[in-house]
């Protein structure tokens, strides 16, 4: 409940520097700012669904009825889809005030005109393409930040029980990287007691990982989890029972586990969770 009433608050300060831009009122180049006040209501998941994300899909669809109908050069098809699609820009322009300016009309006039013309093809292409990169722009821009605060799923709240403490996330995390220094430490100072300690750890943690999945994925995912990575750090288990001293002999395995599991992953689901992050402490 906070959190909604603390991203109102930071949709009005969006809103208020956005007056501050007089022309044009598009953001400033770079600014990718969401405004999430504006946003909010659409996105409210569950039954309700994303209202925001459906009515897009539509008007990806018009767009493409509409720009296929006047590179044909058919004017009854193009005149009514052209309409259509309108209809959708208006109709999406309103749901984000903020982002209203982005959606003008005005080069869907510039196409009905050159079909019903007979404008040849590079000229009507070159409105569509116009219209088309109208879309590209704002997506480039906006999209991303989008998907992380509404679609991710939240990394703040993904949370695991653990013998009645609860785990977060980033905690867990932490909690990774610490046992995995410390076997190659504790290795390396022949301290086998401790590394032994620090495994288990690192085991426990691992397989904590493995719950939090499903926080956010109903389907159980092969990747960064999956019987490779896992034949590794149990290898390194054997060589901590055989006592084994050389650190050369653990060091392929610490680095494949980096490679298969820890860095491919940060790179497919760090980018959300920092978004999500730097919004929650832009908010504070
Ligand atoms: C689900 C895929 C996933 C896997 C697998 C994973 N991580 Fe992470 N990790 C993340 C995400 C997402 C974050 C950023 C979110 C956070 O820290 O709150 C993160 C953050 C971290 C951080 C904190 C980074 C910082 O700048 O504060 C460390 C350290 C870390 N991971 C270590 C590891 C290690 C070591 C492994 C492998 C043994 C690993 N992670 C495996 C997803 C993963
Ligand atoms: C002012 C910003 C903005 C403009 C302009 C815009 N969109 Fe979007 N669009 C979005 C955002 C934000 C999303 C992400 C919604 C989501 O992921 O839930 C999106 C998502 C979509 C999607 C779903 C894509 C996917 O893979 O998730 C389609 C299709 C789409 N837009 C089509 C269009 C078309 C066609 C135009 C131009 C006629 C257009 N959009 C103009 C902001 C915009
Ligand atoms: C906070 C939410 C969240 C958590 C926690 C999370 N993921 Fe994801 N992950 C996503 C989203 C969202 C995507 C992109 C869309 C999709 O694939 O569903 C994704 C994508 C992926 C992908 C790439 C798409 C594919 O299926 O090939 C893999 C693999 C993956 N996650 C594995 C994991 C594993 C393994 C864990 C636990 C260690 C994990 N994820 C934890 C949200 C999350």
């Amino acid at each position: 409940m906070a959190h909604v009433l603390e991203r109102q608050v930071l949709g009005a300060i969006f809103l208020a520097s956005l007056t501050l831009w007089s022309t044009p009122a598009l953001a400033a180049p770079g600014d990718s700012t969401i405004p999430t006040a504006e946003l909010d209501p659409h996105f409210k998941g569950g039954k309700e669904g994303h209202a925001y994300t459906r009515e897009m899909l539509e008007l990806g669809m018009r767009t493409g009825a509409a720009t296929t109908a006047a590179l044909r050069n058919d004017p009854d098809r193009s005149k009514v889809a052209l309409k259509a699609l309108r209809e959708q820009m208006v109709k999406v322009g309103a749901m984000v005030p903020s982002w209203k300016p982005w959606f003008r009309t005005g080069v869907l006039d510039e196409l009905e005109s050159a079909v019903a013309a007979k404008a040849d093809l590079a000229s009507r292409r070159k409105i569509v393409s116009r219209l088309e990169n109208s879309c590209t722009s704002c997506h480039a821009r906006y999209m991303f930040q989008v998907q992380a605060q509404y679609r991710w799923g939240s990394f703040a709240s993904a949370v695991v029980q653990a013998g009645g403490e609860e785990v977060t996330f980033h905690q867990l995390m932490l909690d990774l990287a610490s046992s995995l220094g410390a076997v190659r430490g504790d290795v390396e100072s022949g301290q086998f007691t401790e590394a032994k300690a620090a495994y288990q750890r690192l085991m426990e943690r691992f397989s904590m990982m493995e719950q939090l999945c499903a926080n956010c994925h109903d389907q159980p995912r092969q990747y960064f989890i999956d019987s490779s990575v896992k034949a590794r750090l149990y290898k390194v288990g054997g060589l901590l029972r055989r006592g084994e001293k050389q650190v050369g002999e653990y060091t392929p395995l610490f680095n494949d586990v980096n490679e298969m599991s820890c860095m491919p992953c940060h790179q497919v689901h760090m980018p959300a969770a920092f978004l999500q992050r730097n919004a929650l402490e832009g908010k504070q």
